[in-house]
């Protein structure tokens, strides 16, 4: 799977994505991060990215002409099945989209920063992914979001025991708590289920738990799951 990454900050996306999982995965070639320096697309006599907005108003919006530049310039020389703008405007990202996303086999992932970027642009994309209800200073803490949870559906990436994980949460729950040694820990002693050898009683418990937890934490995905609280009426 191949991410290409409009940036004008790719130093970002390379730190984070050395590290951990994300990073033996580009080692063995699994999937590959390319970014693009979205300033070398400032061809002519304007150097700048952004520029002040029509209408005036504080900040500064991304210029047009580089954008298009680049998106036209990265999808085909690279190739891009998917061009995804970050924006705070965009389709909140969840597991679900990581695993629609994770079928694709080259993502590129357009990161803005300013107060955006020109309206004229918005059409040179698939789709506009948020990752929360949250302003950041630009998409690249955003797409690092979507590279990490996307490459770590692809197969292979993930080990088979760290792989069930996502299982639990494509059950659409919180997962259930999880202890390890000591088994007392200043004072508080792990549940007695998990150390009786009752492989399905332990199960019970743990669906039971998860349950609650989501219940307690977390009811709006209940409400989501079919069967859910809405689905009962
Ligand atoms: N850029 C700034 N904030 C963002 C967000 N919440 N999601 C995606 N891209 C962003």
């Amino acid at each position: 799977m191949r991410f290409e990454i409009v940036t004008l900050f790719p130093e970002m996306i390379d730190a984070a994505t050395r590290c951990g999982v994300i990073g033996k995965a580009l080692e063995s070639g699994l999937m590959t991060v390319t970014n693009h320096q979205l300033r070398d697309y400032c061809g002519g006599s304007i150097h700048k990215v952004d520029d002040a907005p029509y209408g005036g108003g504080p900040g500064m919006v991304m210029r047009p002409e580089p954008i298009y530049a680049a998106i036209e310039d990265v999808s085909s020389r690279c190739g891009a099945d998917l061009k995804v703008l970050m924006t705070p405007q965009g389709k909140r990202y969840d597991q679900a989209t990581a695993r629609r996303l994770a079928g694709y086999d080259s993502i590129l992932l357009f990161c803005g920063r300013y107060e955006g970027v020109d309206e004229r642009v918005r059409g040179l994309f698939d789709e506009e992914l948020s990752v929360g209800d949250y302003v950041l200073t630009g998409g690249e803490a955003a797409a690092l979001i979507v590279i990490e949870s996307v490459g770590r559906l692809i197969p292979g990436v993930l080990g088979s025991d760290e792989s069930s994980l996502d299982e639990s949460f494509s059950a659409g729950l919180l997962e259930y708590p999880q202890y390890t040694r000591p088994e007392e820990f200043k004072g508080m002693r792990v549940p007695e289920v998990l150390t009786s050898g009752d492989h399905a009683k332990i199960e019970r418990w743990r669906a039971e738990q998860a349950e609650s937890r989501t219940r307690r934490r977390r009811p709006d995905l209940l409400a989501q799951k079919p069967g859910g609280e809405r689905g009962r009426g």
